[in-house]
């Protein structure tokens, strides 16, 4: 496949894990569970196929409105796959990052969290940036009283260099999977000039061979950023 124009900063919206599980007869936390194995498979395509930063929306600030059974399940999920997750890219050099407000996160999440960072802090290739407990508006609101807490001039840079992302660039693509044409509070500031693709593809059945799809995509874009060709 096309492989020049190459996307470095690829973001993903994973949704469409309750409607999947819901045309197979089965509960939401089916969906969420074959979703959560969906993520191990398109990262390591990802990063195989040159992708160098990853960020991936799993919770976002609006989801504790759901259900507590649903929240309890995706949260244990969190809990197994980050585990997961710190086993495996250690030994393939990815630094994992998370993205939200990890206080609301419970004790043991928290340290699995921390426990991920420290272990592959050095790590400088790739990153895999991980949003639990997301929201774009939350962290600029975030980052605007830091500066201000701090006495420093609030500028567009400013703002960018304390965002969680302050380190790792912005998206360049930002793939929303499920068929819902919006942004649900995911990287407003990072994605002023990102490109994005919607697919109807629901999260659980998103293959490496969509993201290729995406990629390919990406791959014919021109890029203005509101200049003249
Ligand atoms: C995405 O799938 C996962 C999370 C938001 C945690 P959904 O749970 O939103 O699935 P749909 O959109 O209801 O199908
Ligand atoms: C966005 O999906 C959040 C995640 C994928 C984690 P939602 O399902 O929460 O978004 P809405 O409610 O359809 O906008
Ligand atoms: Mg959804």
């Amino acid at each position: 496949m096309e492989t020049n124009n190459l996307p470095h900063h690829v973001g993903i919206i994973m949704d469409g894990n309750g409607r999947w599980a819901k045309s197979k007869g089965k509960p939401r936390s089916y969906g969420h569970r074959v979703g959560s194995d969906n993520v191990e498979r398109v990262v390591t395509h990802a990063f195989e196929r040159g992708v160098k930063v990853i960020s991936l929306y799993a919770f976002s600030s609006e989801n504790w409105a759901r259900p507590k059974e649903e929240v309890d399940e995706l949260m244990r999920l969190l809990k197994v796959y980050f585990t997961k997750f710190i086993k495996k890219f250690t030994k393939k050099g990815v630094r994992l990052n998370v993205m939200g407000d990890i206080s609301a996160l419970t004790p043991e999440l928290q340290k699995v969290i921390l426990d991920g960072k420290q272990k592959t802090e050095k790590f400088t290739e790739y990153v895999l940036n991980i949003g639990m407990n997301y929201g774009g508006r939350q962290e600029i609101v975030m980052a605007v009283n830091k500066l201000i807490q701090e006495g420093k001039p609030i500028t567009v840079e400013s703002i960018s260099q304390n965002l969680y992302t302050f380190d790792m660039g912005e998206p360049d693509l930002i793939i929303r999977t499920g068929g819902e044409l919006r942004l649900s509070n995911f990287m407003l500031y990072q994605g002023a000039y990102s490109e994005l693709y919607f697919t109807d593809v629901l999260w659980p059945e998103f293959s490496p061979k969509e993201f290729d799809l995406a990629l390919t995509d990406y791959a014919g874009r021109k890029r203005r950023f509101g200049k003249v060709q």
